[in-house]
């Protein structure tokens, strides 16, 4: 089974103006709402691959409800602990022509200790041996740094395996607890480890590193130019295939959910990064928040190339 964690979610609300003033009253000329977290697009890719997933995290009030029949209504099973606060509704004002864009996120409701350990059972009572749990995003207020390292040190005690995709402290605290794999990309790369990122070489010294604060396998994503594998014993670098990019946002997200697909087929490491690397760029190659299809995926990943380094 597969499960995706989101612990501050957001309902997404984009509205589109011809343009964009200030101190004046703008007409919507399209509204649109999406359902925004990292590890709902991973469950959305793997819909897309047919592949069933549980989506966790906190959701509350009734941004929350919409956000769970909105995802149920996606076919995505849902596993959430519902905490007091009303969940964030993030907006985008965008204009038609795309050149201006205001976009304010809420900070998200304050988590009670009370429901960060609601959720640590929860995850507790239902991690199995050979589950695959894909956490992902940043932390909402209250909940602290070490959130995600707790998390991992219990999905190990029940021989589930992890994928971690944030960034900064709890990065870096995450790693400690050892996770199976990490997939920042290469800015949070530097951001966490200091090192430049601008050379293959130095993508590679900084992957290094971050095997050396704890994760097993390590995935640095780069955009259009492809990713970098580093296990232990091996560096692979995965050459994207071309496209037409439209919105590169959520690519990262996509290629968790590719590569998580394909490991729990049983693919090696180095070709679930193929199918990684497949549905990100299928994702960046569609309009809005739209995941690539799965045709789409299987064309792109028979151009995917794999280079040992
Ligand atoms: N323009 C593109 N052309 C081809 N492949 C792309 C393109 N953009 C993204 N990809 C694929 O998707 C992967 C992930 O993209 P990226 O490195 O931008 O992730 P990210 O920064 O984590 O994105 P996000 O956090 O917004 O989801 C890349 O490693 C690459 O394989
Ligand atoms: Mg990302």
């Amino acid at each position: 089974m597969i499960y995706t964690l989101t612990l501050n979610p957001a309902i997404d609300r984009e509205l589109t103006v011809t343009e964009v003033q200030y101190d004046s009253v703008l007409s919507a000329v399209k509204s649109q709402v999406d359902f925004g977290g990292k590890g709902f697009n991973v469950s959305r890719l793997l819909k897309s691959m047919g592949m069933p997933s549980t989506a966790l995290g906190f959701i509350g009030g009734r941004t929350g409800d919409r956000l769970r029949s909105g995802l149920q209504a996606l076919d995505i099973a849902t596993d959430f602990v519902v905490i007091s606060g009303e969940t964030r509704t993030n907006i985008s004002i965008v204009t038609e022509k795309h050149d201006h864009y205001i976009k304010v996120n809420e900070k998200g409701p304050l988590v009670e200790e009370s429901s960060q350990r609601e959720l640590l059972d929860k995850i507790a009572s239902i991690a199995g041996p050979g589950d695959w749990w894909v956490l992902a995003g940043s932390l909402p207020p209250g909940v602290p740094d070490s959130f995600y390292a707790q998390i991992i040190a219990i999905l190990n005690e029940h021989k589930a395996v992890t994928i971690l995709d944030t960034t900064g402290e709890s990065l870096r605290l995450g790693c400690e607890a050892k996770p199976f794999l990490i997939k920042p990309n290469a800015e949070e790369t530097h951001k966490l480890t200091g090192l430049p990122v601008e050379t293959t070489a130095q993508i590679v010294l900084a992957a290094k590193e971050l095997l050396k604060m704890g994760a097993q396998n390590v995935v640095i994503s780069m955009g259009k130019k492809g990713a970098l594998l580093q296990t232990a014993d091996e560096s692979w670098l995965v050459h994207s295939p071309k496209i037409q990019e439209k919105n590169p946002i959520g690519a990262g997200d996509s290629m968790v959910g590719g590569l998580v697909w394909a490991l729990s087929q049983g693919y090696s490491l180095k070709e679930s990064l193929g199918w990684g690397a497949a549905s990100g760029a299928a994702t960046a190659s569609m309009s809005g928040t739209e995941v690539g299809s799965r045709a789409l995926i299987e064309e792109l990943f028979q151009q995917v190339t794999y280079e040992a380094l």
